[in-house]
């Protein structure tokens, strides 16, 4: 049934309503390895900001593992919602503040020492724009972790045929590169899923 498998790759893409809650419960049982990857690579304390937090699972988690003050941009209303239910001790202590946001418009104007984003990047409007707007947000050696499935892996699936920007490792280690970060490629599973951690 093409509409469905539609219908589940826009849910992946800007989760909403009933779908949407499916969709994130979906990816934070598939997606751990992800996050371990961002536990393992993020430089604790300081500002950290994760983009395109859904319904909050990965702010949840480090929120209790790591010192700092995170912050989180979406640009779902029904995830804002749903990240805000899930953390809200975390936002009445100050130490989380959630808004809405796109990657290449963070609506914050301090600089964070990390920045990360888990599955995000097929969807940005504008790769460069994005990378710009990341390097002018971090302060000099921060760093910002890309973690992403890779071309070869959502060309298997049926729901990532339409509305997916795909990329090889390569490709997005050197448009992080093209955008004045240094950058590295870590693996978490080959050819399936990696990091791209680039410094400014
Ligand atoms: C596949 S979900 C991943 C959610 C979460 N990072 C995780 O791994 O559990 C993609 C999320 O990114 C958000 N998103 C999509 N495009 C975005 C953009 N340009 N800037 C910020 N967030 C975006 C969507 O609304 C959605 O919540």
């Amino acid at each position: 049934m093409p509409w469905l498998k539609g219908y589940w790759g826009r849910q992946f893409a800007r989760p909403h309503g009933l779908g949407g809650k499916i969709a994130t419960f979906v990816m934070n049982r598939m997606n751990t390895a992800m996050y371990d990857a961002v536990y393992e690579n993020i430089s604790e304390g300081g500002h950290i900001l994760d983009i395109g937090f859904g319904n909050g699972f990965t702010l949840e988690q480090l929120l209790k593992i790591f010192n700092g003050t995170f912050y989180g941009i979406d640009i779902s209303g029904d995830m804002i919602r749903s990240a805000t239910k899930r953390n809200r001790k975390a936002i009445q202590s100050g130490r989380l503040t959630l808004a809405e946001g796109s990657a290449d418009a963070i609506p914050f104007t301090q600089e964070f020492d990390c920045i990360y984003t888990v599955n995000t990047i097929y969807f940005w409007p504008d790769l460069d724009a994005g990378f710009r707007e990341i390097r002018a947000k971090l302060i000099t050696g921060g760093i910002f972790l890309n973690v992403f499935y890779t071309k070869e892996m959502l060309d298997k699936l049926r729901s990532a045929d339409r509305g997916y920007n795909k990329y090889t490792p390569e490709e997005l280690k050197k448009a992080a590169e093209d955008n004045g970060f240094t950058a590295e490629i870590i693996p978490i599973t080959e050819g399936r899923s990696y990091v791209v951690r680039a410094v400014k």
